[in-house]
């Protein structure tokens, strides 16, 4: 099936055999190569079944952090207010507050994601205001234009078509640069693969960059990333 799937729960955990039998339908749907709901895939990300989404593996990335750290670099400064959508244990978050932001701000839907990211960046923890919810129940909450910098990386990609509606949201609360650096081509039962030109640009946003990050590890050939300015 594309994107393929492994269950790789520990039977011998209460906890998990709790989540064996709340995953049952989307294991079922899987096998099926039936599509998920949109509740479906939230309940994914906030309990990933399998390996290489589990939060602890979101603490390696070190060059991914480094290549949008050098990206955004050139577009904010120091006063600047950023906004990470899908922050997970907040890797990225941290190289910006090691770069001298420190006005950041994170969303991230999963719980253990977040005390994750308390454990491992106290510092940035203090600083940062991390929403820990839905980025779908956040972003309408906040002002026009409320960050400086808005960006992304490999979260829309996940971002069901019937929770679409966040990405006017998104142009409406990003004030200067809104940075996507996302899967563009990839396809499964949890990637759904967009242009972002043509989405943000619909949207009035004016693309200002991009470029392919076949030379990235950690992102590869089929990422893009783009930089958008507010018109
Ligand atoms: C592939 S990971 C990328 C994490 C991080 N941006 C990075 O580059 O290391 C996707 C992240 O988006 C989060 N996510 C997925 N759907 C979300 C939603 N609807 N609201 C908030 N966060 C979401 C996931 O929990 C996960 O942390």
């Amino acid at each position: 099936m594309p994107g393929g799937y492994r269950f790789s729960l520990d039977p011998r955990s209460v906890y998990s055999v709790y989540w064996a039998i709340w995953y049952f339908p989307i294991i079922y749907k899987l096998r099926r190569n039936d599509s998920l709901s949109v509740k479906e895939i939230r309940t994914y990300w906030k309990h990933p079944f399998n390996g290489s989404n589990l939060p602890e593996n979101y603490l390696e990335g070190k060059e991914r952090s480094q290549f949008l750290v050098e990206l955004l670099k050139r577009y904010a400064d120091s006063s600047s207010v950023i906004l990470e959508i899908g922050c997970n244990v907040g890797r990225n978050l941290n190289y910006l507050f090691l770069a001298g932001f420190k006005k950041l701000v994170g969303i991230e839907i999963n719980k253990k994601a977040i005390r994750l990211l308390k454990q491992s960046y106290p510092e940035l923890a203090r600083y940062a205001k991390i929403y820990n919810k839905p980025v779908e129940e956040v972003i309408t909450g906040f002002k026009n234009g409320a960050f400086d910098i808005v960006f992304t990386m490999a979260v829309l990609q996940h971002i069901h078509p019937d929770s679409e509606f966040i990405f006017s949201e998104i142009a409406r609360v990003t004030n200067r640069f809104l940075v996507t650096i996302e899967d563009e081509r990839g396809i499964s039962w949890r990637h759904f693969p967009r242009n972002y030109k043509r989405v943000f640009e619909s949207l009035g946003l004016e693309q200002v960059e991009e470029f392919n990050c076949r030379g990235v590890p950690g992102l590869g050939g089929n990422f893009s990333a783009r930089v958008f300015k507010k018109v």
